[in-house]
């Protein structure tokens, strides 16, 4: 963390590490009237993170982005983190300048929850920089408003997640594994993955966070414990991720192969580091993360 509002008393600053997250189950349980899906997951944060750096002062709201030429290519207007910093500003009836810098670590369009980590990082810096008097349960809206899973980066950690994905309960566990990601570097929209998963009706939720208390005094029973629904129609339309899935279920000391979100990442959780970074250089053509699950949120030192 670097902040130097107490030297300057003008020129504030803050560093914020924004995580990436795997979801540890997806379950698409019922289409809703509003077009979303009701969901059953469980959200665990992953040591791969994007840097927001924050700086107040200037006038309006300006975003850089390093580290991926195609989110650096794009109008700053629609970047998430750019129109989260005008909505708080806005609510709070605040006018003040903000400069964001985005350096992105963490593969776009990928189903690790990049982008929405990043604007909730704006928030909680912004919150903290300018003491802004903004109730929990206000700010957990506005990230709503922003994206779906917007409101788990708030607190970060383990959380079970239903409704859109913002009905969140945190888990106090610590999960003992390694994960390795395998990214592709293939684009799966997410409102086609929905489409394709076509959920008529309605299907009963299954266990998740049972599966997982059960794998921490068994690890062996995490395999089977955490389907995705997405797997089998992603899988149909983007074979290579199928495939990849298949390679990563091959790795010798797996104990569960599954995909995040809507892909296209796959992950594979592991007892130790070491059978987590062996497996990765099995990968050596995509990209690899080898870290651990379910670290609560921090602030980057610098
Ligand atoms: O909320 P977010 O902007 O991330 O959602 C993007 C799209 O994904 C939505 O417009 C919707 O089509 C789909 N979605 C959904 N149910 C959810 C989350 C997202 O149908 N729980």
């Amino acid at each position: 963390m670097n902040d130097d509002s107490g030297q300057s008393g003008r020129s504030r600053e803050l560093t914020l590490e924004a995580p990436a997250k795997v979801n540890l189950g997806l379950e698409v349980v019922r289409r809703r009237a509003d077009g979303y899906h009701d969901l059953n997951t469980i959200f665990a944060t992953v040591d791969l993170c994007d840097r927001v750096r924050l700086r107040i002062g200037g006038s309006g709201i300006r975003c850089s982005v390093s580290g991926n030429r195609q989110l650096a290519g794009e109008p700053v207007e629609q970047n998430l983190c750019v129109l989260g910093a005008r909505r708080l500003l806005e609510e709070c009836e605040r006018s003040e300048g903000v400069e964001i810098v985005l350096e992105k670590r963490i593969p776009i369009g990928a189903g690790l929850g990049g982008g929405s980590s990043d604007a909730a990082a704006v928030l909680r810096g912004l919150v903290d920089l300018l003491s802004l008097p903004i109730t929990d349960d206000h700010l957990h809206a506005l990230a709503l408003s922003l994206g779906s899973d917007v409101p788990f980066f708030l607190r970060g950690g383990v959380a079970h997640a239903e409704g859109r994905g913002e009905r969140l309960v945190p888990l106090d566990v610590e999960l003992p594994w390694s994960i390795l990601l395998v990214n592709p570097g293939l684009h799966v929209g997410t409102v086609e993955a929905y489409r394709l998963v076509g959920r008529q009706g309605e299907k009963e939720g299954r266990d998740l966070v049972g599966g997982v208390m059960d794998a921490l005094e068994h690890p062996d029973l995490l395999g089977g414990a955490l389907p995705n629904d997405f797997e089998g129609p992603v899988f149909a339309a983007w074979p290579e991720i199928g495939r990849l899935h298949g390679r990563v279920a091959e790795t010798d000391g797996l104990l569960h192969v599954g995909m995040s979100g809507s892909g296209s990442t796959i992950f594979g959780i592991y007892r130790s580091r070491e059978e987590a970074r062996r497996a990765s250089r099995l990968f050596g053509e995509f990209f690899t993360h080898v870290g651990r699950l379910g670290r609560p949120l921090g602030m980057a030192a610098d």
